[in-house]
C-alpha cells in the first residue's frame, strides 16, 4: 500500500541511533565505532563480558557520561546529554534495583516525587493526596504489578516490587526508552520471571528497552534483538528468533566454547534462569 514519505519516515524511523560511538577514558578506549539502534516497543539485551563496554554505553545514551566521538539520535533528532535528568526529560530512564526510590515514604510518594498534584483549599495549593493515590493505584493495577498496600515505605519492599514501580511510574509519565542495568542481578527466580513479564508489557506499549544481562537465558527470553559488545566494539546485533546460546557465547568471548555451563563456569557466572 501506497505510504507518504514523512509516515514512512515515522515508522521506520528508529527510536535510537547510536553511529560510531567512541569513549576513552584517558588511555583506556573503553568503546569504538559502536553503532546499533532500537525501535519503537523493540527489546533489545547488550551483551559482553565483564569490562566489554555496556555500562559505559548505557551511561552514555543516559546523560551519565558524554561520548569522545560518534552521535546519539534520539527520536529522529541528534542529542548530547549532559545529564541524567536532561536524558531523563527527554523521556529516557535508567531503572535500578533499588537506588533512585526515596525508601522513607510510601509509594504514592515516590510515584509523583517531584511532579506532585496540587489543589487549592481556601486558595492555598495543598497536596491533592486522594488524587495522587488513585492515579498511582491505577497506574500499578493496569501494569498488572501487585504491591500490598501504596501507603508502606518503600524500604519494607522488595526489590522486585521497587523496579516495579519504577517502570510502572516512568511508563504513566509517558517515557520512550527504558535501561536496565543489570536489573535481576539480586532477585529471586519468581521476582526475576516477573520481571521479565513486565519488560514485555512495557515494550508493548511502543517502549524501547536496552537491558543488559549476564545470564543468558535471560537475554532469550525477552529480549528481540541481541547486540554484544566484544573490547568495546560491537562483535554481533541479531534477531534472537535467527540466533542460539552457542553463537552469542562465540559472539561475547570470541571463542568457540562447547557450550553455555563451560562457558559459565568459566566466567563463574550463576546457572539459573
Ligand atoms: N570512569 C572510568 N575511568 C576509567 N576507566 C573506566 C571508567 N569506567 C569504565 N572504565 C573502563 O572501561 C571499560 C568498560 O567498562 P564497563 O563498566 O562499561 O564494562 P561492562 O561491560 O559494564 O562490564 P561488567 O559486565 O563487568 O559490568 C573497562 O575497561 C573499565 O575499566
Ligand atoms: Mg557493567
Amino acid at each position: 500500500m501506497f505510504q507518504p514519505a514523512t509516515e514512512l519516515m515515522m515508522t521506520t524511523q528508529p527510536l535510537l541511533l547510536l553511529e560510531n560511538i567512541r569513549k576513552s577514558f584517558g588511555a583506556i578506549e573503553a568503546l569504538r565505532d559502536v553503532s546499533f539502534s532500537v525501535g519503537r516497543g523493540e527489546v533489545v539485551a547488550l551483551l559482553g563480558d565483564n569490562g566489554a563496554g555496556k555500562s559505559t554505553l548505557v551511561k552514555m545514551i543516559s546523560g551519565g557520561l558524554e561520548p569522545s566521538g560518534g552521535r546519539i539520535l534520539f527520536d529522529g533528532e541528534e542529542r548530547t546529554f549532559r545529564s541524567p535528568l536532561e536524558a531523563k526529560n527527554a523521556g529516557i530512564e535508567t531503572v535500578y534495583q533499588d537506588l533512585s526510590l526515596c525508601t522513607n515514604v510510601d509509594v504514592v510518594a515516590n510515584f509523583f516525587m517531584g511532579r506532585e498534584i496540587t489543589k487549592k483549599v481556601f486558595g492555598i495549593p495543598v497536596l491533592d493526596e486522594k488524587t495522587m493515590a488513585e492515579r498511582t493505584a491505577k497506574a500499578i493495577s493496569d501494569a498488572g504489578t501487585r504491591i500490598p498496600s501504596l501507603k508502606v515505605n518503600v524500604e519494607h519492599l522488595s526489590g522486585g516490587q521497587r523496579q516495579a514501580i519504577e517502570l510502572n511510574r516512568f511508563v504513566y509519565f509517558g517515557g520512550k526508552l527504558v535501561l536496565l542495568d543489570e536489573p535481576f542481578a539480586a532477585l529471586g527466580v519468581e521476582q526475576t520471571r516477573r520481571g521479565l513479564e513486565m519488560i514485555r508489557r512495557v515494550s508493548d506499549q511502543g517502549i524501547g528497552v536496552i537491558i543488559i544481562t549476564h545470564i543468558m537465558q535471560q537475554a532469550f527470553m525477552v529480549a528481540d534483538r541481541i547486540v554484544v559488545l566484544r573490547q568495546g566494539t560491537v562483535a554481533g546485533d541479531v534477531a534472537t528468533s535467527k540466533t542460539n546460546l552457542d553463537d552469542v557465547i562465540q559472539m561475547i568471548t570470541g571463542e568457540n566454547i562447547a557450550n553455555l555451563s563451560a562457558y559459565q563456569r568459566k566466567e563463574g557466572l550463576p546457572r539459573t534462569v
